[in-house]
């Protein structure tokens, strides 16, 4: 027990357990992602509605559920207390210490469009998953995402919010394969074409979603908003 208390105390087993979380959540948004294009059968959103019925009918995946909030959760904290023990060791008042400073970009501004991503969630739940499981007038999330996305500055926040999680898993991707200590040279070529397929084509394969409810079904979220 004391062995896992230090494993969890170290910045080491912190980073591990950052890894694990966030590769975790990135098989979410994969599965997330191959259920969120079935909106794309343009059979108004029956096959979509399948998948969601049967998902949340299974208490394995509801068991999964459980084990995905708490993943974002424990990501989110012990990378707010790595950065905070980061910040107050490093000498980075010092303006030479910053010119020296070459570690890239994305990985310095984790932290913030971790943030940001973060309170993506939030209203994303808020906007979903709540009404969908607890609200008190039933309506499907096919309806919902019909109405939500008839607003442009929705579809804009959500499409700067997937902009900054390409960028985070941009970093993040390739430094948790770094942290785990299987970035040598046999699995390097594997891991760059994988994060390419993360970074890059998940988050805009996600964003292509609410610029084509805006664009090509506002006719249908029209007649949607007239009757509710
Ligand atoms: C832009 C396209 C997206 C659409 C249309 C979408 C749609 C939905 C819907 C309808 C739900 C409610 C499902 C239910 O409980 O019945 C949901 C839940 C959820 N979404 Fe998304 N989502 C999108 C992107 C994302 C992204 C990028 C993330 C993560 C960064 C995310 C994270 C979640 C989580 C954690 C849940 C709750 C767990 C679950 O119900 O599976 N979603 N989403």
């Amino acid at each position: 027990m004391n062995s896992i208390l230090a494993f969890y105390n170290s910045s080491i087993g912190k980073k591990i357990m950052m890894s694990l979380t966030g590769l975790f959540l990135i098989i979410f948004l994969v599965e997330h992602l191959v259920g969120n294009l079935l909106l794309y059968a343009n059979d108004g959103g029956h096959m979509f509605e399948a998948y969601g019925a049967f998902l949340v009918s299974n208490p394995v995946i509801r068991t999964i559920e459980i084990v995905l909030f708490a993943a974002v959760l424990v990501h989110a904290l012990l990378a707010v207390i790595l950065w905070y023990r980061n910040r107050q060791t490093r000498p980075d008042k010092y303006e030479l210490y910053r010119l020296k400073d070459n570690t890239p970009l994305a990985s310095r501004t984790t932290i913030i469009t971790g943030s940001v991503i973060f309170i993506f969630l939030v209203i994303h739940l808020d906007s979903f998953f709540l009404p969908t499981r607890f609200g008190a007038e039933k309506v499907s999330s096919y309806e919902l995402i019909l109405m939500k996305f008839a607003n442009p500055w929705y579809d804009l926040f959500y499409v700067v919010a997937l902009l900054l999680l390409g960028y985070h898993l941009k970093h993040g991707f390739q430094s948790a394969f770094q942290t785990l200590g299987l970035r040598n040279r046999k699995y390097t070529p594997l891991i760059d074409g994988l994060a390419f397929i993360v970074w890059f084509l998940i988050p805009l394969a996600f964003a292509t979603i609410p610029v084509y409810f805006y664009f090509f079904q506002q006719a249908t979220s029209a007649v949607l908003m007239g009757v509710h």
